[in-house]
């Protein structure tokens, strides 16, 4: 089983304004996947809080996963690509790549997401956007991918030759 971390980045959120959604949407939906949710945390759009929290739960080793959610967009407020930009090491283009493609089949408006993915250490970190709706689509269009490259980035497979997925 492997473990995910959601960060939910919305100002509002984190005063207390506005009820995370978007965060508890993502969370039902990777334990669902089968996931275990070992943290779910709201945070200002600030970019060194994202970027800080996101560091410690990679270096600490306590996710395997990190989903974002929130803060993708225009406004000026959005932060969080940049935070992750920040922290990871190695980039993994084809799952923001996959999940706009898959979103722009639904509403143009997917490519107002600037939703980067990558890998910190043995951690994947992936951003999704605000809305539950968004969680929702972007997130069933790499989940049942995302295990297997869950199992390469840990260790537990060596090999993509096998079962599609
Ligand atoms: N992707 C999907 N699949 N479905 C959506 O409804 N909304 C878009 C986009 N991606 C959307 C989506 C919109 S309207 C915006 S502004 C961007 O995500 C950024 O959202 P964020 O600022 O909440 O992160």
């Amino acid at each position: 089983m492997f473990r995910a971390a959601i960060l939910t980045a919305s100002d509002k959120g984190a005063a207390g304004l506005r009820e995370d959604v978007s965060g508890e949407t993502a969370k039902a939906l990777v334990q669902q996947a089968g996931y275990q949710v070992v943290e779910h945390q709201i945070l200002p759009d600030e970019q060194q809080l994202l970027a800080q929290r996101m560091r410690q739960l990679c270096d600490s080793g306590a996710a395997d996963l990190i989903l974002t959610t929130g803060g993708t967009g225009f406004s000026p407020r959005d932060r969080t690509p940049e935070a992750t930009l920040e922290v990871i090491e190695r980039q993994a283009p084809g799952i923001a790549e996959a999940m706009r493609y898959a979103s722009l089949q639904i509403t143009p408006r997917a490519m107002l997401s600037r939703a980067v993915a990558g890998i910190r250490g043995r951690t994947l970190i992936i951003n999704l956007p605000g809305s539950p709706k968004a969680v929702k689509e972007n997130l069933q269009a790499i989940l049942p991918t995302l295990w297997h490259g869950l199992e390469i980035l840990t260790g537990q497979a060596q090999e993509c030759a096998g079962k599609e997925g």
